[in-house]
Parts: C-alpha cells; sequence; structure tokens
C-alpha cells in the first residue's frame, strides 16, 4: 500500500452568487486595477491600496465557504477568524505572477477568487511543491511516475473555472503563468487570520 505523507493542502469550491457578485465587481476591477504593484516583479495591475471599492456582497457570499473550509479541515474548538487585506488583479498579455507567499504573524490563510476567468485561455495558477526538488536531485524522478501518479511535481497547476474559489495556507508559495490574451483575466485576493478564540477568564 502507498500512502503519502507530509501533504500540503488547498480548499476549492464556488462563490455562491457568483454570476450576480461577478459584474459590478468586475468593473470595479477595471475601474480601479491600474497601477503595478512595486514589490512586486510582474506587469499584473491590481488595486491593492484603493479604498475605492465595496466587498461587502463578495464578503456574505464567502462567509460559508470560510465555514465550509473549517468544516472540512476540522476545528479543535471555538476560533477567531479576522479578515486581513483583499486586493483584486488584472492580467492582460505578457502579464504573470511570479512565485510569492503570502505568510505574515497577520495572516495564515489565503484565497483567490477567480471572478473573470477563461480556463481555456488564461494563465493558469499554480503551486510550487518545495519537496519536488528532492527527488530531482535524488534521480528519483527519472525512474518513477512520481508526477503523473502520485502529484509530486515541482509545479501543481490547479485547473479552476469562473468563479471558483480557493483557500490555502499562506505559506504555500504559488503564481501564475504568463497571459497569452488580452482578456482581463481577474482575480480578487485576500487573507485572513485563524486562531483558538480566547476563553474570558473565570
Ligand atoms: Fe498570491
Amino acid at each position: 500500500m502507498l500512502k503519502l505523507i507530509s501533504p500540503d493542502f488547498v480548499f476549492h469550491s464556488k462563490l455562491p452568487q457568483h454570476e450576480t457578485i461577478k459584474p459590478p465587481l468586475f468593473a470595479d476591477a477595471l475601474r480601479t486595477c491600474l497601477k503595478k504593484a512595486g514589490d512586486w516583479n510582474c506587469d499584473v495591475l491590481t488595486n491593492r491600496d484603493s479604498k475605492d471599492v465595496d466587498y461587502s456582497a463578495f464578503l456574505d457570499a464567502f462567509r460559508p465557504l470560510v465555514t465550509a473550509f473549517c468544516d472540512a479541515v476540522g476545528t479543535r474548538g471555538p476560533m477567531e477568524l479576522r479578515l486581513g487585506a483583499l486586493w483584486m488583479n488584472l492580467y492582460n498579455k505578457g502579464a504573470w505572477q511570479e512565485l510569492h507567499h503570502h505568510s505574515t504573524p497577520a495572516n495564515n490563510i489565503s484565497f483567490v477568487y477567480f471572478l473573470n476567468y477563461n480556463p481555456d485561455s488564461d494563465g493558469q495558477f499554480f503551486f510550487l511543491n518545495e519537496r519536488s526538488s528532492h527527488y530531482s536531485a535524488s534521480g528519483l524522478h527519472n525512474v518513477f511516475k512520481l508526477a503523473e501518479n502520485l502529484n509530486i511535481a515541482e509545479l501543481v497547476p490547479i485547473p479552476v473555472q469562473d468563479g471558483d474559489v480557493i483557500l490555502f495556507p499562506s505559506q504555500l508559495r504559488h503564481g501564475v503563468t504568463m497571459q497569452r490574451h488580452d482578456t482581463n483575466r481577474c482575480t480578487l485576493a485576500g487573507n485572513l487570520l485563524v486562531l483558538p478564540q480566547k476563553t474570558q477568564p473565570e
């Protein structure tokens, strides 16, 4: 029997009411994603510093997905959840996102909502499997079908559809392959902090 150990994980779902939430939010993205982030090594346009977007409809729909994510993993008891930054990104021809993670002491779960996404033509979101290089160095990738059969590859693409949402531990490094078309690939990204709820002293 073959067992996988030390796994990473991603929670994959679809945003409820995506069809009604998308049009106004996508219009906001086109209006506000105007700058490249100074600390990113890519041409993605973002509204990271903008306060001029109402995310309340998205957050109302997103909340049940967070609950489903917590239920799927299983929690140890009452927890506290804090919403960190929210921002949108626009990818057009030639844009990609370099490998990065979102991990800071202020957040430990991150998410991406694929607000406008065509899986046939748009750049693909992927995770980096940090451990794959050890298998390459040992020669095991040349012998075994590790990528095909065990999902042990250096880059692990996550196939998604328009309206999908993924949540994942913030420390997982990820990126986006090059956008080949001017089709306004658009994502909404954000960070959460989850921690055990403090019990009040009696
Ligand atoms: Fe990211």
